[in-house]
């Protein structure tokens, strides 16, 4: 094997493994969701959210992005710490329409999201 395609492959390797650290699915319309069959059990009821609720505005991307780079696109922090008042912003729009219950379901979901990968909960 030539030089360079073994430094590829190891620089391709982060992207590959980081890539599986949110499991998604691809969906019948050609979208991006998050796959809830590879969440336990207690978290499906925020997966469905994050599936139904969050990609009416924006496409699912913009929070896949947030989770992996620990940063919104505006440039604002979203790491661990930043989740809870992040989802209450949210709740309060008047558009989303979510529950308490749902908004704490929700919540559940990206702190496990944030803490199945040590890279993702830095800070
Ligand atoms: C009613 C429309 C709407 C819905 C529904 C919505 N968003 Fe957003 N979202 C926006 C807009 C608009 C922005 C751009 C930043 C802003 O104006 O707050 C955004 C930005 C974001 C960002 C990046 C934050 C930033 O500052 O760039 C994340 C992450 C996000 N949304 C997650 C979610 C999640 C999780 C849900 C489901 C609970 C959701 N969104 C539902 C409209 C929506």
């Amino acid at each position: 094997m030539k030089w360079f395609v073994v430094v590829g492959l190891l620089l391709l390797l982060p992207a590959l493994l980081f890539a599986e650290k949110i499991p998604t699915v691809a969906t019948k319309d050609g979208k991006v969701a998050f796959d809830e069959a590879r969440f336990p059990a207690k978290m499906k009821a925020g997966v469905a959210i994050l599936n139904t609720k969050c990609e009416s505005c924006h496409s699912l991307d913009r929070i896949f992005n947030a989770l992996e780079t620990g940063y919104t696109i505006s440039g604002s922090s979203f790491k661990r710490a930043d989740l809870k008042p992040f989802v209450i912003k949210k709740m309060r729009r008047s558009d989303i329409n979510m529950s308490t219950q749902q908004a704490a379901e929700l919540l559940r979901t990206l702190q496990y999201l944030v803490d199945q990968d040590s890279h993702l909960a830095a800070e």
